[in-house]
């Protein structure tokens, strides 16, 4: 017998072999075995979710010779020929080539015939979207005034595309696509039947790689039996699909960890040059990246980070999700990636940074301390040296609160014969009333020079820091302390 492939061998014969559409299955087999079934159903969802497998079930258990049933026995002449798509009393319609009115005027004559063999005549009419509309006004008057013994079935990947006055007069089920979990078992069931030896990861693989669609894995799923020389095993799926092996996948991760940039700059160079397609690369390592940061959140640990690692965790991602919308539209998409990697040394530097910050405050104090210690010291042990701040502090003390104030706002210039006290001009006054106090305390005439500080525009520039450093950190301010 000639080779068949598996999407046609194991196409489902009864309601409980189909695979992820238990809603749809238990409607129909109650719907049959209530007698209660509607003259004219739609069947939307993508392709290959058994939308024609279903209409020709639904065909055997109107038609199965044992009678009207949702278990028909798949054995008489009926099913059987029902099975093989030669029952005379079921029409498969192509809609995408046989659209025009003329075809639906010889369906419309037909229907008024007695079925030849079984009780139902039933039309399943594919792509059923692709009607013209005079097609369709022809169809629904078929449809308003059904003729006995009749069941229009419309199948279509385009629901949106059927007229309003043709779906209010049929019942519509949605096929939804099956979860990777069960096409993997589908695919399991298929190669144990086989007796085809398989690795359960390769099965995955496959099964991802469906896009959830039955018939996609299954022709999937022939391909890799032959690529895999009769098994299906994960070293020639993962080349059949193009993907990186798990192996790379995991040592990049590694790298990552380690942030050993350099390798892992080079290992998008290898892989490049290796012919892989970085995207699917990149996805690959974006999905483990994902897998990593969901474990350690919840478990305290993945497979190469830890919890201290999260937030290092959450910005590669971030970073690299960001590389991977980009890339799709860039000419060169090795650049991006290698950017992202090359970003990654920021966190390196912003943890420096942060480090650094807290580093610099405290060798700044010490520096200021031992400064302080120098001061005192050569203080005590020379006579009293004149010290700026000092004297500010003594007139301020003696001239009174206002002037104390205001000398603290501003800021002294000593030059070779005389200190200028440099103020916001709007200050000058009050210093100058009790400029004779002031000067007793300075070794040289004292001057007051007005100033115009422009307080908005150093506020600006400080805010812009502030900003800066909030988006470095993620921060937000609590306290805000004036100068
Ligand atoms: N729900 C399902 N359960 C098990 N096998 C399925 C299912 N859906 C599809 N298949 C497999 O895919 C093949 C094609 O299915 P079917 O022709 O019913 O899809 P369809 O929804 O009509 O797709 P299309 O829109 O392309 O016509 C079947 O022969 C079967 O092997
Ligand atoms: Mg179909
Ligand atoms: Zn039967």
């Amino acid at each position: 017998m000639a080779y068949q492939a598996f999407a046609r061998k194991y196409r489902p014969k009864t309601f409980d072999e189909i695979v992820g559409q238990e809603a749809i299955v238990r409607t129909l087999k109650n719907a049959i075995d209530l007698n209660r079934f509607s003259h004219a159903y739609i069947f939307a969802g993508s392709r290959g979710l058994g939308k024609t497998t279903t209409a020709r079930i639904l065909t055997k258990c109107l038609n199965c010779e044992k009678g009207i049933t949702s278990n028909p026995c798949g054995e008489c002449e009926n099913c059987l020929e029902i099975d093989k798509g030669s029952f005379p009393d079921m029409y498969e319609i192509d809609a995408a080539s046989n659209r025009g009115i003329d075809d639906i005027r010889a369906l419309r004559e037909n229907v008024t015939y007695a079925p030849i063999k079984g009780r139902y005549k039933v039309y399943i009419i594919d792509e059923a979207h692709m009607l013209t509309r005079e097609a369709f006004n022809a169809l629904l008057k078929t449809l308003e005034e059904p003729p006995p013994n009749n069941i229009f079935i419309l199948a279509t990947t385009e629901l949106h595309k059927i007229p309003d006055t043709i779906k209010s007069r049929c019942q519509t089920f949605l096929f939804k696509p099956p979860s990777v979990q069960q096409i993997e078992e589908y695919l399991k069931r298929i190669l144990e039947k086989e007796n085809i030896k398989y690795e359960e990861k390769a099965l995955h693989l496959l099964a991802e790689a469906s896009a959830g669609g039955l018939r996609d894995a299954a022709s999937l799923l022939d391909q890799a039996v032959t690529f895999g020389g009769g098994k299906v095993d994960l070293k020639s799926v993962e080349e059949l699909l193009g993907i990186i092996p798990q192996n790379i996948i995991d040592r990049f991760l590694q790298l990552l960890k380690e942030k050993d940039i350099k390798t892992l700059i080079k290992g998008i160079e290898k892989l490049d040059k290796e012919g892989y397609d970085l995207s699917v690369f990149w996805k690959q390592v974006l999905d483990q990246l994902h897998e990593e940061l969901i474990k350690t959140a919840t478990e305290g640990k993945g497979k190469f980070f830890t919890e201290e690692d999260i937030e290092n965790l959450i910005y590669i991602q971030n970073i690299f999700n960001k590389a991977f919308l980009e890339a799709k539209n860039f000419p060169n998409p090795k650049h991006i990636y290698e950017l992202a990697i090359l970003k990654l040394k920021y966190i390196k530097n912003l943890v420096a940074i942060k480090d650094l910050l807290q580093g610099n405050i405290e060798i700044q104090s010490s520096q200021l301390s031992q400064k302080q210690e120098k001061e005192t010291k050569e203080e005590k042990q020379e006579k009293p040296s004149f010290n700026i701040q000092t004297a500010i502090l003594k007139a301020g003390k003696e001239a009174g609160g206002i002037v104390s104030a205001a000398l603290k706002k501003a800021s002294i210039k000593e030059t070779d014969n005389e200190f200028v006290i440099l103020v916001d001009k709007s200050l000058m006054d009050i210093i100058n009333q009790k400029l004779d106090i002031i000067s007793k305390h300075f070794p040289k005439p004292v001057r007051v020079e007005g100033i115009e500080i422009k307080k908005e525009k150093k506020q600006k520039k400080r805010d812009e820091a502030v900003d800066k450093v909030l988006e470095l950190f993620k921060g937000k301010i609590i306290t805000y302390k004036e100068e």
